[in-house]
């Protein structure tokens, strides 16, 4: 594939554009793409126990080789400067530099990111390090994992490590990826790793994923140069209520606080709300769990804050008399006769929004987005925001010629990236975009049947091929505007 390089294009100053510094980028994670899960030190995160054990995974498919990106970054990081990339999200993997999750850094595993950094910024492309997209060191879950208090202080420890060796070259950092999946999918409906279903587990879990957070930006801006730029990464739930009957927005209400302000409340606003203490005070201590100073420590502020966006969220209250069950989590897609990974709320119903789904299920609703980026602009003025992931799951499938066409990728990013373009038009302060996902790769619980990447991959030979995708979002870059008319 050539694409030119952003710099070369004549600025785009129709309706249709982005502002002029704008940063448009991709974003990968280190299990989803890495392999080499036995190299230079790396031990056994979560995620490798847990895709190894039967049935926890599609065709019982693990990270142990995934793209193979570890031995083949220099190759991927040519296939980002084809794009026109301007920033590069990844994840640093926590077993990778620190195998047990305690003590001194491994510096060969550390090597590996201080090669990918220099690599990008050989190729003008700056690096977004994300410290943790999911993969607990399985020692530090065999002590409790997210769960316990300790591992939220193991997990400042390790940021500082990270941000000694690579702060001299990265500016924008983020502590967490999806704080809610570690929790909630993690702990709440146990269809991620570490796979336990205890909701009292993933509401503990949630305090100390914030106070890890809290802790990693003070060990952040210790280690880090002044403009150093600090954000956290949150799967925000757009949610709507099915009907506007009082109790299925009071459905919502409860699903918005568990599936949202969980976070929000205590990293922004300074404590956690009092209807989630109120819905979720049957099933954890509050006042033991919350020491004094934490919630000081999680409201640390942050210069960015990270919105990965996919799909609306439709929920319901169940009618009287229905019997909560399992029905609730799967119909919402959070896995098949699964406990609802939102505690306490056995007794909502997802519902899927009517329309074209992608390959996951998920329904394509672009006006989640820029509703959700509007409603936090509101909420959080001054706060700016970036899309650190957004994109879609197609049954990509490559033509006897070798061309892999996804005009419906095509199609979900145009809308998304015009939902982007109008949230910014009436007011949002949006800095940036990362596309998920710069290739296909592991995707999690649905092993490599789910394709996200704007790079086929072609997991025998490990060759990777543009999809049309890839070429439209080059040109977007280009002309740093949407290239199709959008109605
Ligand atoms: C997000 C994850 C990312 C990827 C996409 C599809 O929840 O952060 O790793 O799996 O979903």
């Amino acid at each position: 594939m050539t694409s030119a390089r952003p710099e070369s294009a004549p600025a785009d100053t129709s309706v249709r554009a982005f502002p002029a510094g704008f940063l448009w980028g991709a974003a990968t994670a280190a299990y989803q793409i890495e392999g080499a899960v036995d190299v230079d030190g790396r031990t056994p995160s979560i995620w490798d126990t847990f895709s190894r054990t039967p049935g926890r995974t599609d065709g019982g498919d693990t990270g142990d080789r995934a793209t193979e990106h570890y031995h083949r970054y220099r190759q991927d990081v040519r296939l980002m400067s084809e794009l026109g990339l301007g920033a590069y999200r990844f994840s640093v993997s926590w077993p990778r530099v620190q195998p047990t999750g305690r003590g001194p850094a491994v510096e060969r595993g550390l090597d590996f990111y201080r090669r990918l950094v220099d690599e990008l910024l050989e190729h003008g492309i700056e690096p977004a390090v994300t410290l943790y997209h999911w993969d607990l060191p399985q020692e530090l879950e065999d002590a409790g994992g997210w769960p316990a208090r300790s591992t939220a202080e193991r997990f400042a420890d390790y940021a500082t490590l990270v941000a000694d060796a690579l702060g001299d070259r990265v500016n924008l950092w983020t502590t967490l990826n999806e704080p809610w999946c570690s929790a909630f999918l993690g702990y709440g409906s146990g269809v991620h790793a570490p796979g336990r279903a205890d909701w009292a587990a993933a509401l503990r879990a949630a305090h100390h994923l914030n106070l890890g957070h809290g802790l990693a930006v003070e060990a952040l801006r210790t280690a880090l140069p002044r403009e150093a730029r600090i954000a956290v990464s949150l799967n925000l739930h757009e949610v709507r209520p099915l009907t506007d009957s009082a109790t299925d927005r009071e459905a919502a209400r409860r699903v918005d606080a568990v599936g949202n302000r969980v976070f929000t409340g205590p990293m922004l606003n300074g404590g956690y709300p009092e209807d989630l203490l109120a819905d979720t005070g049957h099933l954890v201590d509050w006042p033991a769990l919350v020491h004094d100073g934490d919630l000081a420590t999680i409201a640390r502020p942050i210069d960015l804050l990270g919105v990965n966006y996919y799909t609306p969220a439709v929920a319901s209250a169940l009618p009287d008399g229905k019997a909560p069950d399992s029905a609730a989590a799967s119909d919402a897609g959070h896995g098949d006769g699964a406990q609802s990974p939102f505690a306490g709320c056995a007794d909502v119903l997802f519902h899927h929004a009517p329309g074209r789904r992608t390959a996951m299920g998920w329904p394509i609703d672009p006006t989640g987005l820029s509703d959700l980026l509007l409603r936090l602009h509101r909420e959080h003025p001054g706060l700016p925001l970036m899309v650190t992931e957004n994109g879609a799951a197609f049954d990509d499938r490559p033509t006897p010629e070798g061309a892999v066409h996804d005009p419906q990728r095509i199609d979900y990013l145009r809308g998304h990236l015009d939902a982007v373009r109008r949230a910014i038009a009436a007011g949002a302060d949006v800095r940036g975009y990362f596309l998920w996902s710069l290739m296909d790769n592991f995707e999690w619980a649905y092993g490599y049947g789910k394709r996200f990447g704007l790079y086929y991959v072609d997991y025998a030979t490990q060759a990777r091929t543009a999809k049309d995708s890839a070429r439209w979002y080059a040109e977007v870059i280009r002309r740093g505007a949407l290239p199709d008319p959008c109605v």
